[in-house]
């Protein structure tokens, strides 16, 4: 069996996240996870919250606290979220912890000693009010473009101009609102990316598993040349820059740049796991300590390719060290509400907090991975989500479950009956059922989440269509056995499709394996192992003779007027 390192984007800490992050990073992770999971293989899920930079800071202070209480607080509410939409992290860590920063500052002391680190003297925007530098996106003013007045240091939002802060006319603050700005020099540290093009390249050249998507986006940051880049930021906030373990001169008021310790974060998270009881980290991460079979996968939006596909590599291959690289990217496109951007500050979409209030996780889990933004963009809509939901979830999937156990419940009195004298499964179904668990596995492997769900669809569908061909209902008035060997193989076809719903929606997989009285295993592993047909999968676990549980139906369907009552409530424009 194989092992998989697989890891999800780290959330930023400040506030509770959209659909969006959901259905681009976190959720991937853990179906492909739980997959893997399935199948055997030794599996290490990572995530963690983005704890530093600007924007961490400006959220704390907005919130009236301190920015360490702030994290702190906040990483707790997301941990419980991805609790309840049953993301199975191994570990969920903080980039703020003790390990990142020890790991981080190993990293840049390795990267200078192998002179791939360099001071330099930058000029920066300072602000006397708050007595700090502003990075450009805290920097607002006229776009001398356009003239539009809230334009910030990195581009103007009305006319898409890119803009250097000392291109605004009347900077000021987006702090404090001050226009007491002047520019002033100050240190920073580079890294000196320039100098490892040929090792990334070469790496990049032999990284053939990454998607098309994340290929692409890869490809074009190469073409466009690779540039020397800052990692420090005169910050309090974030992990202190030192040289050797003592702080490093003129570097006493600056931290390292978040997107420099972020990606570290993989790694320290799963020192911390470790840390907490968890096993050897360096099994995961050291190729000369047993990383080297390890198939490392990483989930996360487009925006976030750059930072994965360039600039974390050759922090990686500058160590010159044997630490495990990336061997798959997926990478996703943006999930839109009705066609635009989510937004906290419009109050436009919905956020994971309020998206369990309103439906248990399942539901989103389903629809999100049936509406995947992976080749292009996405866009939510509850005329969509009722689609999924009722057409999917309820009618397919819930509806066979449901037809099979009222019927065992009616006609066997709730017992598994035997496959009376045809034990042998309908060939037409096995056939089906052979062919389409090829193509639900083939979507796992490509991690093609939409085609994924399509293909799971597909196969709960034959379900039944199973029962509309054989009809055990007219079946049982003639032959009590022959109605029995269809029920038996529709019980056998509940526990195959728990199987494949499991990944994608965990809590329902679990209510049909409760229903039918069984445990979730490993049960591909076993069908694998043992050369067994899917059919045959549920055999071992659905004893004849035992009393399943006949429950409530899986699913309630979205009626339109509460698909009316959603609309009003969160409208597409806001
Ligand atoms: O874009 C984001 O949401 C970042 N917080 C992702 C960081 S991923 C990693 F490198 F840490
Ligand atoms: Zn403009």
């Amino acid at each position: 069996m194989g092992r998989y390192l697989i890891t999800s984007a780290l959330p930023y800490i400040n506030g509770i996240k959209h659909l969006g992050n959901l259905a681009g990073s976190m959720l991937p992770s853990d179906v492909h996870a739980r997959f893997r999971r399935l199948q055997g293989h030794e599996v290490l899920l990572i995530c963690a919250t983005d704890e530093h930079g600007t924007p961490a800071e400006l959220a704390a202070m907005e919130a009236g606290h301190s920015v360490g209480d702030y994290c702190h607080e906040q990483h707790v509410i997301q941990k419980q979220l991805y609790e309840q939409f049953d993301l199975s992290f191994d570990y969920f860590g903080r980039s703020s912890s003790k390990e990142n920063r020890e790991l981080t500052q190993m990293f840049a002391d390795r990267l200078e000693d192998n002179n791939l680190i360099e001071e330099r003297v930058e000029r920066q925007m300072f602000s006397s009010a708050d007595n700090r530098f502003l990075p450009d996106r805290y920097i607002e003013g006229t776009c001398p473009e356009c003239g539009y007045e809230n334009a910030r240091g990195d581009q103007c939002d009305s006319c898409g101009k890119l803009l250097e802060p000392t291109d605004l006319l009347k900077p000021r603050s987006a702090v404090s609102g001050s226009y007491d700005l002047e520019v002033r020099e100050t240190a920073h540290l580079f890294l000196l990316q320039s100098k490892m093009v040929g090792p990334l390249e070469d790496w990049i050249d032999r990284s053939r598993e990454w998607s098309s998507l994340a290929k692409s986006i890869a490809l074009k940051w190469l073409k466009e040349g690779v540039q020397d880049r800052s990692i420090t930021r005169d910050l309090v906030w974030g992990v202190p820059v030192l040289r050797h373990g003592a702080v490093r001169s003129g570097f006493e008021n600056k931290v390292f740049y978040v997107w420099f310790d972020a990606p570290i974060e993989y790694i320290a998270a799963t020192v911390e796991w470790s840390h907490n009881g968890g096993g050897d980290w360096q099994r995961w991460w050291k190729t000369d300590k047993g990383a080297d079979d390890v198939c490392y996968v990483q989930f996360m939006g487009k925006d976030n390719v750059a930072f994965h596909s360039v600039n974390f590599p050759i922090t990686m291959l500058g160590l010159d060290e044997p630490w495990k690289m990336v061997n798959k990217i997926k990478a996703f496109s943006w999930l839109n509400w009705y066609g635009e951007k989510f937004s906290t500050s419009q109050k436009r979409g919905v956020f994971m907090d309020t998206a369990l209030e309103l439906f248990p996780s399942d539901y989103w889990r389903w629809y999100l991975t049936a509406n995947a933004p992976e080749a292009s963009d996405g866009s939510f809509s509850w005329e969509e989500f009722q689609v999924a939901i009722n057409s999917d979830l309820a009618n397919v999937l819930g509806n066979f479950v449901n037809r099979t156990t009222s019927f065992v419940g009616a006609r066997f009195a709730s017992v598994i009956p035997d496959a009376g004298e045809h034990p042998t499964p309908d060939p037409w179904l096995q056939e089906r059922v052979t062919d389409q668990m090829e193509k639900i596995i083939k979507a796992h492997e490509t991690m093609e989440f939409k085609k994924l769900a399509a293909e799971t669809r597909a196969l709960w569908a034959l379900g039944n269509e199973y029962l509309a061909r054989t009809e055990p209902w007219s079946k049982i008035k003639v032959s009590r056995d022959e109605a029995a060997t269809i029920i038996y193989w529709a019980l056998n076809l509940c526990y195959l499709f728990a199987v494949v719903a499991y990944p994608i929606i965990p809590s329902s997989a679990e209510r049909i394996f409760e229903m039918l009285g069984c445990k979730v295993a490993t049960p591909l592993a076993e069908v694998l192992a043992e050369d067994k047909d899917w059919l045959h999968c549920g055999t071992s676990a659905l004893q004849v003779g035992r009393k399943i549980a006949v429950g409530e139906p899986l699913f309630k369907k979205i009626e339109d007027d509460d698909k009316v009552a959603l609309i009003e409530r969160f409208p597409p424009k806001s």
